[in-house]
C-alpha cells in the first residue's frame, strides 16, 4: 500500500508547529479523564465483587452471565466487557481523542508528530478500527439489557419503587442510548450511500432521520464524555451502596 506523505511532519521534528496558543492544554483532561476511567473500569471488572444490591445492577456487569461462577471462574465482567470496550476503543471521537492524548500523534492538531509517512488507518492494526459499525450492532443489545436493568431497579421485591439508585440507573441509560443514537455509524446508515439528497431522498423520512441524527452526531463528544462519566459512576453508586458506604434514599 503506498504511504502518503504528513503534511505536518514534513521537514518537522517532534512538536514542531506555527500555534501560538497552549495546544496541549486540551491533552491534560484527555489523558486524566479517560486514563482514570480505564484503570477504575479495569480494577472493578476484575473485582468480580458489588456488583449487584437489590434490583440494581452495575452496567459494567450486564448482562450478567454465570453469576454463581459455574463454569467460569472469573469475574462475569470478563465475559461481556468486549462489547462496551469494543464500541468506545472504536468510536471515532475517542479514537482523535487517544491518538492524540496517549500516542502524540499527533499531538494536537497541525503539531508535527515528528515522523515523515503517515498510513493513517489504511494498514494493520489501525485498519481494524473499521469494524466499528459491527461493534454499533453489539451496542444495541448491550443497550436493550441495560433498559431491562433500569426498568427492574422500579421494582423492590417485587413492589414498584424509586430510589436514588433507580434515577442513577435511568440517567446512565439514557445517556448511553444518546451516545449511541449520536454514533457516525449510524448516521451512515440513514444518510450513507446517496451523492444527492435532493435527487433521491429530500424530505423522506430517511432524510428526516438523517437530519435527526445529524444534530445528535454533532455533539456526539459531549454524550460520550457524559455516557462514560455516567457508567462509571453509576458502578460505583452500586458499589458504595452494596458495602454500606451510602444508603440508597427510597424517593417512593
Ligand atoms: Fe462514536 Fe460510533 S462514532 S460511538
Amino acid at each position: 500500500m503506498a504511504e502518503l506523505v504528513n503534511p505536518t511532519a514534513a521537514g518537522g521534528s517532534f512538536g514542531r508547529t506555527e500555534r501560538h496558543d497552549a495546544w496541549w492544554v486540551e491533552m491534560i483532561p484527555v489523558v486524566a479523564l479517560l486514563g482514570g476511567f480505564g484503570l477504575y473500569a479495569t480494577l472493578r471488572a476484575i473485582e468480580g465483587r458489588f456488583y449487584e444490591w437489590g434490583p440494581y445492577l452495575s452496567p459494567f456487569y450486564s448482562p450478567l452471565i454465570d453469576v454463581h461462577h459455574h463454569w467460569w471462574p472469573l469475574s462475569p465482567a470478563l465475559l461481556i466487557l468486549g462489547g462496551p470496550l469494543g464500541f468506545r476503543v472504536t468510536c471515532y471521537y475517542y479514537r482523535k481523542a487517544y491518538y492524540r492524548g496517549f500516542f502524540l500523534d499527533p499531538p494536537a492538531c497541525a503539531v508535527s508528530e515528528g515522523r515523515k509517512t503517515y498510513r493513517g488507518e489504511t494498514a494493520f492494526p489501525f485498519i481494524l478500527q473499521n469494524v466499528h459499525r459491527y461493534f454499533f450492532y453489539l451496542a444495541l443489545i448491550f443497550l436493550a439489557f441495560l433498559w431491562r436493568d433500569a426498568i427492574r431497579a422500579f421494582f423492590f421485591d417485587g413492589t414498584l419503587g424509586v430510589g436514588v439508585g433507580t434515577l442513577v440507573l435511568l440517567v446512565d441509560v439514557i445517556l448511553l442510548s444518546i451516545y449511541t443514537l449520536s454514533c457516525h455509524s449510524l448516521r451512515h446508515l440513514a444518510g450513507g450511500k446517496l451523492d444527492c439528497f435532493s435527487c433521491a431522498a429530500f424530505g423522506t423520512p430517511r432524510h428526516k432521520a438523517w437530519q435527526w441524527l445529524s444534530g445528535l452526531n454533532q455533539r456526539h463528544m459531549l454524550f460520550a464524555w457524559a455516557s462514560l462519566l455516567s457508567v462509571g459512576f453509576t458502578d460505583l453508586y452500586v458499589r458504595l451502596v452494596f458495602c454500606g458506604a451510602i444508603r440508597d434514599v427510597r424517593l417512593f
